[in-house]
């Protein structure tokens, strides 16, 4: 697994200088043939794989990453440091520009954890010390635009801010009824147009009102992060700093269980719009909190059951990103672009299954290591996978399908 995750992250290596910033770049893109550009969340999923064998490329992965922090420390979502190249691929995407080379958007935010791999070895103190000041800006910034109610759960502005781009979570809050690209573009341009008459300014767009998601993908891996910020915030000597980043951890875990948690479904909801409309989807997203250290017995328990249960989690090749008996569970289609209304991704099962042996359920969790890594040995680094068969479908030579190699380490150290 070692050798193939190389060949692929060699195959996606993005290297040059970008005439446009005279900055030089060298990324793993998430796959040539439909992404060849620098996504966030990717990026750091990148850089955590790139620990295992390549310890200073994916330091370069979180430097390229970092490289157009703003000021204030927003990071967009996509860098298209070789636009150039691929112009033909941008009449394809619906993406909100901040310049022509940046997106005016977020992604979760996994920037902690990829840090905190990568600053692991050798010289990792001197690499944090160059990027913790930019990274520490990152989640102010989120902390500072994004909460404006102050409940300590962050808000997306429109979908793809989850990475769960097409999810059908918010099929009923778009207004979406048949599920297809056309609807999706429109129902995006819906939110994007009066997004762009009031300037894309954080706080005007929370006014409109149009598409503000508590989601519960977002603040599990916000949670997470804030946690283990706090622990580079301490490592680096900086404990006012990392006292405050870990009350907001326990704040943004607590606010999960007490607005999103819905004991009677034993599930988590997304909260839409300013009235904070709960999302009764069942979807992926409302098992991640099984990640959270501190979260109570009780939902745990009620997050392994719904993943036991083969009418909705429990298929041959876990997890689907939707439960198979929820009305808007769709087959993966290779006709279609549409991602996460159904099929298995390796992202979600990387934390899952973490989650899993954090709470002891160890079986579970090594059900779900040795199915993906099973299935990417087989089918090679897809996007999504179908949950019946396996059959890979989407991207082909997807990078963050490499975390089937961490999963492996994992269950080799079986170390919960
Ligand atoms: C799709 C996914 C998003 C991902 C991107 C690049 O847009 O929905 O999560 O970051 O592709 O892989």
């Amino acid at each position: 697994m070692t050798e193939a995750v190389r060949g692929l992250y060699e195959r996606n290596r993005q290297q040059g200088v970008a005439p446009w910033c005279g900055l030089a770049y060298d990324f793993v893109c998430p796959s040539m043939g439909t992404y060849p550009f620098q996504w966030f969340w990717d990026s750091c999923f990148h850089a955590i794989v790139l620990a295992h064998f390549d310890r200073e490329r994916a330091r370069q992965e979180i430097r390229s990453l970092l490289a157009h922090a703003q000021p204030d420390g927003f990071v967009g979502h996509v860098t298209f440091w070789q636009r150039e190249r691929f112009e033909a691929l941008l009449a394809t995407y619906s993406i909100a520009y901040r310049t022509p080379y940046l997106s005016d958007c977020i992604q979760p935010p996994v920037l902690a954890e990829a840090v905190s791999a990568a600053a692991e070895g050798p010289g990792g103190d001197a690499f944090l010390a160059e990027v913790l000041p930019r990274v520490r800006r990152y989640y102010e910034w989120l902390d500072a635009n994004r909460d404006p109610d102050r409940d300590g759960l962050i808000a997306t502005l429109q979908p793809d801010e989850s990475g769960l781009d097409h999810t059908p979570k918010y099929d009923a809050y778009l207004g979406i009824a048949r599920p297809d690209h056309a609807e999706f573009t429109a129902a995006w341009q819906r939110v994007a147009g009066p997004y762009a008459a009031v300037g894309r300014e954080q706080a005007a767009m929370f006014a409109l009102d149009r598409f503000i998601v508590e989601d519960v993908l977002v603040n599990t891996i916000y949670a997470e992060n804030a946690r283990v910020l706090a622990g580079l915030l301490r490592r680096a000597g900086e404990d006012e700093a990392a006292a405050a980043w870990e009350r907001r951890a326990r704040a943004t875990a607590a606010a999960l269980v007490e607005k999103c948690y819905d004991a009677s479904a034993g599930l988590f909801w997304d909260l839409a719009g300013a009235r904070e409309a709960p999302l009764r989807v069942n979807t992926v997203s409302s098992l991640m909190p099984i990640l959270l250290p501190d979260l109570p017995r009780e939902p745990v328990e009620a997050i392994v059951a719904h993943l036991r249960d083969p009418e909705e989690y429990a298929a041959a090749y876990p997890v689907p990103s939707v439960a198979m008996n929820e009305p808007a569970y769709l087959e993966p289609r290779a006709d279609s672009s549409l991602v996460y209304r159904g099929p298995t991704w390796m992202n979600t099962n990387w934390y899952l299954s973490r989650g899993l042996r954090r709470h002891g359920h160890l079986e579970l969790a090594r059900r779900i290591e040795e199915a993906s890594a099973a299935v990417v040995e087989r089918e090679g680094f897809r996007e999504y996978y179908d949950p019946r068969t396996g059959e890979g479908f989407g991207a082909r030579d997807f990078s963050w399908s490499g975390l089937a190699l961490d999963m492996l380490a994992r269950l080799e150290g079986d170390d919960p």
